[in-house]
């Protein structure tokens, strides 16, 4: 299964790579089918923050204010050894092994993008980060939703966010983290707002509540962590990131993830819940339901994946060998993960190894 879901990261990739090319074909639905994860909420919920906590990496630019102004699809690989580094699209041939270096990349790529005034940007960056300690995830961190435009915004901005953000959750197979923090009252939450509108079932999204550390004393967050604010098919679950004196002080993610399994286990109102909050029970909960979404999502993704293969030949054909364009050469790649996917799924699903034998 871990096998499967990489290469439906390759394959948003390769897709994603080709770009304008294959518009006539079944890519650009193949790559809709996909599934992917993506976070939102008010600004300053903790979105980033609940992202770098998923990811146990420092990389994301966070804090007060609009930081996020593009789109981050971040698709995590689990690889073997030690090592630890990430790749933009946009720099195909630069590995970064610092990660604060990953932070400033995406900050000035945003601002490449949108000038350095406070615009915001559909055309989303690309990272990929390869990890002995990441579960395979594909991850879309989104501008917040906001309620009024700042000095120096157009206040148009406060419905391009919106609609940005549904343009990526609308899909059906989005599945939404919708993050709120437990200061504020839920029932004024743009998380469960704007998911309730387009998945007024809650079927696929997942609630987080942020900022549990924050609330005022005498209160607590059992009721919607529970389910009974808010229900959800989903569970419910609790986080506490750092804070902004934290991130001031380098307070590193090991220490981080250690006094949040802390809190949750000695606070005595949610002792009984500890097992399944914080970040690393969510990355463990998400990755589970991805590879569950990924099979449920088979039998289609597998006809898409023959009919693309079909039109890759063909245009392959056409575009004669040996294949000397760019575009050729991605086609190729395209149809080689395929090829792979179609593998697997049979050796998965159909009990048969790639040369036919029953297993
Ligand atoms: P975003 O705008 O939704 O991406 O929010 P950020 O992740 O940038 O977080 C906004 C601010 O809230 C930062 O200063 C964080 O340190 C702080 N923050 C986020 N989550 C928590 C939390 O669970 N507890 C505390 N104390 N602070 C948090
Ligand atoms: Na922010
Ligand atoms: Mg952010």
């Amino acid at each position: 299964m871990e096998n499967l879901i990489s290469l439906v990261n390759k394959l948003q990739r390769a897709c994603t790579a080709l770009g304008d090319h294959g518009e006539e074909s079944a890519l650009p639905t193949l790559w809709d089918s996909l599934p992917a994860i993506a976070v939102v909420g008010g600004q300053s919920s903790g979105k980033s923050s609940v992202l770098e906590s998923v990811v146990g990496k420092d990389f994301l630019p966070r804090g007060s204010g609009i930081v996020t102004r593009r789109p981050l699809v971040l698709q995590l690989h689990r690889i073997d050894g030690d090592r630890e580094y990430a790749e933009f699209m946009h720099l195909p041939r630069k590995r970064f092994t610092d990660f604060s270096l990953v932070r400033k990349e995406i900050a000035d790529e945003t601002d490449r993008e949108t000038g350095r005034s406070k615009q915001i940007s559909s055309v989303p960056i690309h990272l990929s980060i390869y990890s002995p300690n990441v579960v395979n995830l594909t991850l879309i961190d989104l501008p917040g939703l906001t309620k009024v435009a700042v000095e120096g915004q157009p206040d148009s901005i406060v419905h391009d966010i919106e609609n940005m953000v549904r343009s990526f959750i609308e899909k059906p197979n989005c599945i939404i983290l919708a993050v709120s923090p437990a200061n504020q009252d839920l029932a004024t939450s743009d998380a469960i707002k704007i998911s309730r509108e387009v998945d007024p079932k809650g079927e696929r999204t997942f609630g987080v509540l942020t900022k549990i550390d924050l609330m005022d004393k005498g209160t607590d967050a059992v009721d919607i962590l529970e389910g009974r604010s808010y229900r959800l098919q989903q569970q419910w679950v609790g986080v506490v990131n750092r804070s902004q004196q934290d991130i001031n002080k380098n307070v590193d993610m090991i220490a981080a993830r250690r006094r949040e399994r802390e809190y949750f286990s000695t606070t005595p109102e949610y002792k009984h819940l500890a097992p399944r909050m914080g970040s690393e029970h969510l990355a463990k909960m998400l990755s589970k339901h991805l590879e569950s979404v990924i099979k449920s999502r088979i039998p289609g993704l597998q006809s898409l994946i023959t009919k693309t293969i079909a039109e890759l030949e063909t245009e392959l054909n056409r575009l004669g060998k040996p294949i000397a364009t760019d575009a050729g050469g991605k086609l190729y790649t395209i149809m080689e993960i395929c090829r792979m996917f179609d593998g697997i799924y049979k050796e998965h699903l159909e009990g048969v190894r790639p040369g036919g034998e029953k297993i």
